[in-house]
């Protein structure tokens, strides 16, 4: 079928949208009509050729929801009319990472979703009659995408589809990082740094888990105030003395978790130093630069302090993604704030622009 896509053509250049081909659906596989999408940093990234695992020409997009409009030969998780959002971390449920209740990193389909195919090694996507390479193994923006069954999560058919596409990427890696990576105790203080998607989710799973303190550290003042909708008890303006103020704030002692949402391995290092001795747990969420690392003075470890990462807040994607969107149904969750534009498929490099200037928590394009 002919689709409407925003395709990656050439590194650094705006997107360009237009008519590509779709192929049915094969075994395993369904066929999603997408209505709402967010505008991620990722998707940025690659558009920017900085990824070195980047390719071009493809269709970006990651942070989809839909509806199955088609099923593929032999799918058995999905049915016809099933509201779904798309997952670029799976879950089969059947490989050794799946199995084991210790990590979401599902093992089944990963190296050709890397290169950019479906688990057959082909693609659905075709531009003029040459194959188009799949991005992230979604390509969510577009009117339709083809996915593997076991990259989709069934959600409540309630739940707004425009608020829904936002626990595929950065709210729920956020949420997840506090939730399941750090399984953070009621009582708790915690530090998250960083207030884009995922430090502000962050904050919010802090709150849902019952901290007591939480303290969101960020440069802007109005993404700090964001903070404090979700939850923040105390804000402040990121800096060289950030570390030094959280000890203060805490006897000396530093927080019982802290988070680090920014990408930056200075402020990764800062996250580090901020966790309590003793049993303070640093969970790292951001991806820093290719070939970048993180200076941690061994004595800060030996002292009790542990630093972990989180690759989607550590959430297996088909069980937990649901159950979050039901806790934001239940009113737990507020994430209409975290929605600060929306546009059409069209204006998708307008979604790029507002990123860069720092303008917003999230585009949504609506499709
Ligand atoms: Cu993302
Ligand atoms: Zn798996």
């Amino acid at each position: 079928m002919k689709i409407r896509a925003a395709v990656l053509e050439d590194f650094g250049r705006p997107l360009v949208v237009q008519e590509v081909d779709l192929a049915e659906p094969g075994p395993g596989e369904v066929l999603v009509r997408l209505v709402a999408c967010g505008v991620c940093h990722t998707d940025m990234y690659t558009a920017s050729g900085v990824d070195p695992s980047g390719y071009a020409p493809t269709v970006l997009g990651h942070e989809g929801a839909g509806v199955v409009e088609r099923l593929g030969e032999g799918v058995t998780l999905l049915s016809e009319g099933d509201h779904v959002v798309t997952l670029f971390s799976p879950q089969c449920g059947r490989c050794v990472h799946c199995e084991s209740p210790l990590t979401n990193l599902c093992l089944a389909i990963r190296e050709q979703q890397n290169r950019g195919y479906l688990p057959d090694g082909t693609t659905r996507l075709s531009l003029g009659g040459e194959p188009m390479r799949h991005f992230m193994g979604t390509s969510t923006f577009a009117e339709y995408t083809v996915m593997p069954e076991i990259a989709l999560a069934k959600i409540d058919p309630e739940a707004p589809l425009d608020r829904a596409c936002l626990f595929a990427c950065g709210l729920s890696t956020g949420l997840g990082a506090a939730i399941r990576t750090a399984a953070v105790r009621p009582g708790s203080t915690c530090v998250v740094f960083g207030a884009g998607m995922v430090g502000l989710g962050a904050v919010a799973g802090c709150r849902l888990q019952g901290a007591e303190r939480v303290v969101c550290v960020d440069l802007s003042p109005e993404r700090l105030e964001l903070a404090r909708g979700q939850g923040a008890t105390d804000v402040m303006l990121g800096g060289p003395d950030s570390v030094e103020a959280i000890l203060e704030m805490t006897g000396g002692f530093g927080a019982d978790y802290t988070f680090e949402a920014t990408g930056s391995v200075a402020v990764m290092r800062q996250a580090v130093e901020a966790a309590r001795m003793g049993w303070g747990l640093c969970t790292v969420c951001g991806v820093a630069g290719k070939g970048e690392t993180l200076d941690v003075v061994p004595r800060l470890l030996i002292t009790g302090r542990r630093v972990c990462g989180s690759s989607f807040g550590g959430l297996k994607g088909r069980e937990d993604v649901p159950a979050l969107v039901s806790r934001y149904l239940a009113g737990e969750i507020d994430v209409d704030p975290f929605i600060t534009h929306r546009l059409t498929l069209d204006e998708v490099n307008r979604g790029f622009e507002l990123m860069e200037a720092q303008d917003g928590i999230r585009s949504v394009l609506e499709l």
